[in-house]
């Protein structure tokens, strides 16, 4: 599945703003413990976790920045070195394993890519991530959603769209919605301490209209791929929405 650059700069902003403040916090400082600490970042795209994590990290961290889409590894890697970063990319299909690219790791992170995965690949990913590295997980679309003004199609609407998240992204069957809360379970069950928290996107115009009116096209797009009229839905003026999302943080047992 591919995500266009103009996709990922337009919700970058909200990504940010959506984080959960604490948990991020958190991240920067447990790895302030540690001496050069490697971040591996999994599904990079053009770098916007890196971005939002190098906000808390300290600045000898080490990057490893993921991804199958070349362009987009290019872009985040020419920005992680233009501000003076040691980083390394990896072009990797991440539905093939994980090889060595979580080797050494301190954190293991990625953004809006858990939802992508099925339940399989994250019994993988838990199985392959080093015992001493942490995993935050920021931004895994729950199914939350409210648009306003409501709109009589929301149901049937946003129903069509959840269906769609379940279809295979690449990972066989994705768990859409339900992977975040997966993930958690997933980790605890490996016996690590795991905290969550929402992360919701909250959109109102006019400062975020372009991400809504982008959001709300692509929603009907997929809904008209499941046979849903979404013509009166996609064209029904809004002035806000929210769109929730999980964020994870997992840790060794003390
Ligand atoms: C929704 S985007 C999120 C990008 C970035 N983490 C962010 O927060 O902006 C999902 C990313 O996962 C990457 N991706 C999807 N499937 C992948 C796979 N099988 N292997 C490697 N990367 C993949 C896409 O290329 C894309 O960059």
């Amino acid at each position: 599945m591919s995500f266009s650059l103009e996709w990922l700069r337009l919700r970058e902003p909200a990504d940010h703003a959506a984080r959960d403040a604490g948990l991020l916090a958190e991240v920067g400082e447990r790895l302030a413990q540690r001496s050069a600490p490697l971040i591996v970042d999994l599904g990079c795209g053009a770098g916007s976790n890196s971005r939002a994590l190098r906000s808390v990290t300290p600045a000898d961290a080490r990057w490893r920045l993921v991804d199958y889409d070349p362009a987009l590894l290019g872009v985040a890697k020419a920005e992680a070195q233009a501000v003076g970063v040691s980083v390394e990319a990896r072009t990797a299909d991440l539905s093939q394993g994980f090889g060595d690219l979580l080797a050494g790791a301190d954190l293991v992170s990625a953004a809006a890519l858990f939802d992508l995965g099925s339940a399989e690949w994250i019994d993988s990913f838990v199985a392959a991530v080093p015992e001493t590295a942490m995993v935050y997980a920021a931004l895994s679309y729950d199914g939350q959603e409210q648009w306003s003004p409501p709109h009589p199609d929301d149901a049937a609407v946003l129903a069509a769209f959840k269906a769609h998240q379940r279809r295979d992204k690449g990972f066989g069957p994705s768990l859409g919605p339900e992977a975040g809360d997966y993930l958690v379970d997933r980790l605890r069950a490996a016996g690590r301490d795991v905290r969550t928290a929402s992360s919701p996107w909250r959109l109102g115009r006019p400062e975020s209209g372009a991400l809504m009116d982008e959001l709300a096209s692509g929603i009907a797009r997929v809904a008209e791929e499941l046979d849903v009229d979404a013509t009166a839905w996609r064209n029904a003026p809004r002035a806000s929405c929210e769109i929730g999302h999980i964020d994870v943080l997992a840790t060794r047992k003390t």
